[in-house]
């Protein structure tokens, strides 16, 4: 998992310097690039972050041909030597690798007398392209490529060519032509800032890019059709100052705005009436934050839906046995769409018929070229690997959708619906009031972060709230932290309580209240601190105090206070928010 771009003009090495920064979210241990040079390769590469590359390359001489690569470790240690670029031993090949050669140890052994500088899968490539060439580069990128099994997007320049080439399968390649050079990037919202005119490889494809065109091949190197779209222009922030969490969660009442009058505005769920009627099942299927959003999502419906509605973990979708068919619906929710697990998890939905809808925050991304349709959440880039305004706009699109769908099968008063687009409507100014007063969750969080172990406790459609806080806290602060249904705290974790331990109860629903009171009296008799997030106040325990609304839309505020929690309590320990430790934005492998 990692991100990988290539260009062939002017500036080429600090045009990779500027993309690396913006892929930087798919993983940053370390980074490297190779820059061609009139018959010779030169790579520069360190431990660290973008900064510490820049560093490297300061004042190096400019080219017209690079590849870059920001890593997040898979095989091998982060360091220096398993960074890549890695070239081959003649020199003749350099490589950068997103994804994961499956069968490495094998083709390794095919390769006895070659001395390894790394512990990685990824070089592996760059010796069997030396060791296949035979005068034509692109036959020996073919017949690498058919050697490989995993997932892989490989970018490879050879000293021979005035031609960068490419092999993807299962890892995310675009490819982006302009004025100004030829691209090859991870993605999608990198490549924009380069070209607009822009095509998705697909799987199974050796591309060839020369200055002014591309080339995409079957690894029996047959030539393919590929389609070129006119790419969106994303905002660009990566000059910003401050935190970019911080500021991504000021962000919040203006991005629900965007995405309640996007959702208005597109053609929302795209199934006739007779489909909606005939479902079985909706499954809610994503992964950390966005699978949260699921959960929660899911906990809203039930309140309505007379038929099943499943939030599933993108990974487990995959290995276990969850019946789909023709009257199965699947929301595949992911702020990058970019995340392995969720885009696997739609192909198996659509291999066996359901039907799919990408929920996501970027368009043109993996995701959204194997689900049916896109529902686009329109929360503006994010960039703090923590997601925070991404989850409330999700939650808010799979409210719309799912009041929809309720709506449909007429489970839902036209009523209830207009009053729920009303509510929704006021959600911004709920979400100000909080961020207004956020110094008191300041200062709430100085009482946690020395803390050994933070609980967040919340019962019903409480509950997805308390994981999506447990996670942010987490995340970031590094603070061992875990969610659990209120009433289960007594089968097990109690036998945890102790002066040491916080607990974060959530509590919006005032009929739940006096139960969730129980709850507080057992873990602070127990000595834990104990924080109430609620609109009523509660004994023995440290207030935060929510607005009122109502259940199917409170969730989408009552989150706020503990996405500000977490970022001073992390804040507070030094941690780096943006960027916390042995993480990275969006997992681009299983
Ligand atoms: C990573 C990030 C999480 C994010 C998850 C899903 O694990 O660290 O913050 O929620 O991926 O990302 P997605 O882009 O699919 O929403």
């Amino acid at each position: 998992m990692c991100g990988i771009f290539g260009m062939i003009g002017k500036n080429a090495v600090g045009n990779t310097l500027t993309a690396l920064k913006l892929l930087e979210y798919r993983g940053y241990d370390s980074a490297g690039i190779a820059a061609k040079r009139n018959g010779h390769i030169d790579v520069y590469k360190t431990e660290g972050r973008i900064a510490a590359l820049a560093k490297i390359v300061q004042g190096a001489e400019e080219t017209d041909m690079a590849i870059g690569h920001t890593r997040w470790a898979t095989h091998g240690a982060v360091c220096t030597q398993n960074a890549h670029p890695f070239l081959s031993r003649d020199g003749r090949f350099a490589i950068v690798h997103n994804g994961i050669i499956e069968n490495y140890k094998q083709l390794k052994q095919t390769l006895p007398s070659v001395d390894f500088g790394s512990q990685t899968d990824s070089e592996t490539v760059a010796h069997l392209l030396a060791r296949e060439y035979r005068g034509d580069a692109l036959q020996a990128v073919l017949t690498v490529a058919r050697l490989l099994k995993g997932s892989f997007a490989i970018a490879i320049v050879c000293v021979e060519t005035r031609t960068i080439y490419a092999v993807k399968n299962k890892s995310p390649l675009v490819v982006g032509l302009s004025e100004s050079g030829a691209y090859l990037c991870s993605d999608v919202r990198c490549i924009s800032r380069f070209a607009q005119r822009v095509a998705v490889a697909p799987d199974n494809t050796v591309v060839e890019l020369s200055a002014r065109e591309a080339k995409f091949y079957d690894f029996f190197g047959k030539e393919k059709e590929t389609d070129f779209f006119t790419a969106d222009r994303f905002d660009e922030a990566e000059n910003a100052e401050g935190d970019f969490m911080l500021k991504e969660i000021f962000e919040i009442p203006e991005k629900l705005l965007c995405a309640l009058d996007g959702y208005k505005q597109s053609d929302g769920l795209q199934l006739g009436r007779f489909t909606v009627n005939a479902l079985k099942r909706i499954y809610l299927i994503g992964c950390g934050t966005a699978y949260n959003s699921g959960l929660q999502a899911a906990a809203v419906a039930r309140k309505w839906l007379d038929l099943d509605v499943l939030p599933v973990i993108a990974s487990e979708f995959l290995y276990d046995n969850y019946p789909v068919d023709d009257n199965t619906l699947a929301f595949l929710i992911s702020q990058s769409g970019e995340t392995a697990d969720t885009v696997r998890a739609a192909e198996r939905v659509r291999e066996r018929g359901g039907k799919t809808y990408a929920v996501t925050n970027t368009r043109s991304s993996s995701l959204t070229f194997v689900c049916e349709h896109t529902v686009n959440i329109f929360a503006g880039s994010e960039y703090a690997v923590a997601s925070t305004k991404a989850y409330n706009c999700q939650l808010e699109v799979l409210t719309l959708l799912l009041a929809d769908i309720a709506f449909a099968r007429g489970v839902l008063s036209q009523s209830r619906r207009s009053e729920l687009l009303d509510e929704l409507a006021a959600l911004p100014d709920a979400v100000q009031g909080i961020l207004d007063d956020c110094s008191s969750l300041a200062r709430v969080a100085e009482q946690i972060k020395n803390c050994s172990a933070v609980f967040y406790i919340g019962r019903t459609a409480d509950y997805p709230i308390a994981c999506e806080g447990s996670l942010k806290l987490k995340e970031i602060s590094y603070i061992h932290s875990e969610a659990y249904p209120a009433g289960e705290l007594k089968h097990g974790t109690l036998a945890l309580m102790e002066p040491t331990v916080a607990v974060v109860a959530i509590s919006t629903q005032s009929e739940l209240a006096d139960k969730t009171a129980s709850s507080v009296i057992e873990v602070a008799s127990r000595g834990a601190k104990v924080i109430a997030v609620s609109p009523r106040l509660f004994d023995n325990a440290l207030s935060v105090k929510l607005p009122r609304l109502s259940p199917e839309t409170s969730g989408i505020v009552s989150v706020v206070p503990l996405q500000l929690l977490a970022y001073y309590t992390a804040k507070s320990l030094g941690r780096d928010v943006d960027k916390p430790r042995h993480l990275a934005k969006s997992v681009t492998v299983e």
